[in-house]
């Protein structure tokens, strides 16, 4: 199995970094287009291969898409991430010209590859590369949804003093202030979470994960890359194992959840081929709403995009 990593910044080398330690691929490229970025890290990566004790050749190539041929599934990570002061959405024109290109060179040397966008704003993003590509929707995806179910089960993990991985939640909607995490549909070790947590904590908790991201651009001054990066990674993980892992992911959508022609967050089962089937929740009305509104604010830009195409 071979994997490429296009965009060797925070998040790209992060996802290769833990995909080469997971030890599930043969090869794993990284492609950057800054002169010998890609080449260093995946260098640095695999000299780190016995230390860690891993057998995944790591390589990389500055804008060499030969490199990247046959691969079965691509992480597109190249564009910029946000500064303090920006929304994702800021990042429309340049990002998308970056993916548009990007996607083209990869399909052109892996014609049946699976794609998971990481680029942001993500949920647009990855309508761009789904238009550029000529791939089912099956095989053209965007992560989000983990990393920002990850941070709500970490903001929870800490609140009630547990392990994250004993925190069990789902999130719908778009990679934005939109969101929409489910109380609902969230649990602790199978117990409702609103037994540990009353409403007006949980509000808060949910607010937080909501702006999460903006959390630490507003620490670091760019966004984040660690949770980003693994999170790509147990999407391949789970389509190269095939897992059939249920995940929250930026799908597209053609009628499910009352909405059609459009890329957004919902649980899906991922295995071999990509997305292999849309999960749909028995919503309430109050649960629609929200996403129905986090709807609106995708397609907003996404207008965007449609005029400048
Ligand atoms: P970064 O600036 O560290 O890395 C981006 C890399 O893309 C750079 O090395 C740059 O040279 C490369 N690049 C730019 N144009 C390229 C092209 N045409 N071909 C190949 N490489 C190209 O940025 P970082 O932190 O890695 O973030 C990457 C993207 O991921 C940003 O758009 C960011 O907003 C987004 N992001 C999305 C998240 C999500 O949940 N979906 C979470 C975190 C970041
Ligand atoms: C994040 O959520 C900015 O999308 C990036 O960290």
């Amino acid at each position: 199995m071979k994997i490429s990593v296009i965009g060797a910044g925070n998040v790209g080398a992060t996802c290769a970094n833990v995909l080469a330690t997971y030890d599930i691929v043969n090869e794993v490229v990284l492609l950057d287009i800054k002169q010998g970025v890609a080449e260093g890290k995946a260098l640095d990566m695999w000299q780190a291969s016995h230390i860690i004790g891993y057998s995944t050749r790591v390589t990389g190539v500055t804008n060499d898409y030969t490199a990247t041929a046959g691969s079965d599934v691509v992480v597109i990570t190249s564009g910029l991430p946000r500064k303090p002061g920006m929304t994702r959405d800021d990042l429309i024109n340049t990002n998308a010209a970056i993916v548009k290109s990007v996607t083209e060179n990869v399909v052109k040397h892996s014609p049946n590859t699976i794609i998971i966008v990481v680029s942001n704003p993500l949920d647009v993003m990855t309508y761009c590369a789904y238009l550029n590509a000529g791939l089912p929707s099956t095989q053209v995806m965007g992560m989000a949804g983990i990393l920002d179910t990850a941070r709500y089960q970490a903001f929870l993990a800490t609140e009630l003093n547990c392990s994250p991985k004993d925190v069990q939640a789902m999130l719908l909607g778009g990679h934005g202030d939109t969101m929409v995490p489910l109380p609902r549909y969230t649990t602790v070790s199978g117990i409702p979470v609103t037994e540990f947590v009353e409403a007006g904590r949980l509000d808060e908790i949910i607010n937080r994960t909501k702006s999460g991201g903006g959390e630490i651009v507003n620490l670091m001054g760019t966004s984040a890359w660690y949770a980003p990066g693994a999170a790509a990674a147990q999407m391949v993980q789970s389509i190269v194992k095939n897992e059939d892992r249920i995940f929250p992911v930026c799908a597209w959508l053609q009628g499910e959840y009352g909405l059609k022609d459009i890329y957004l967050g919902v649980p899906v089962k991922l295995g071999k081929g990509g997305i292999k089937e849309i999960i749909e929740l028995d919503l309430n009305d109050a649960e629609k709403a929200l996403l129905y509104k986090s709807a609106d604010a995708v397609r907003e830009v996404c207008s965007v995009l449609d005029a400048t195409a």
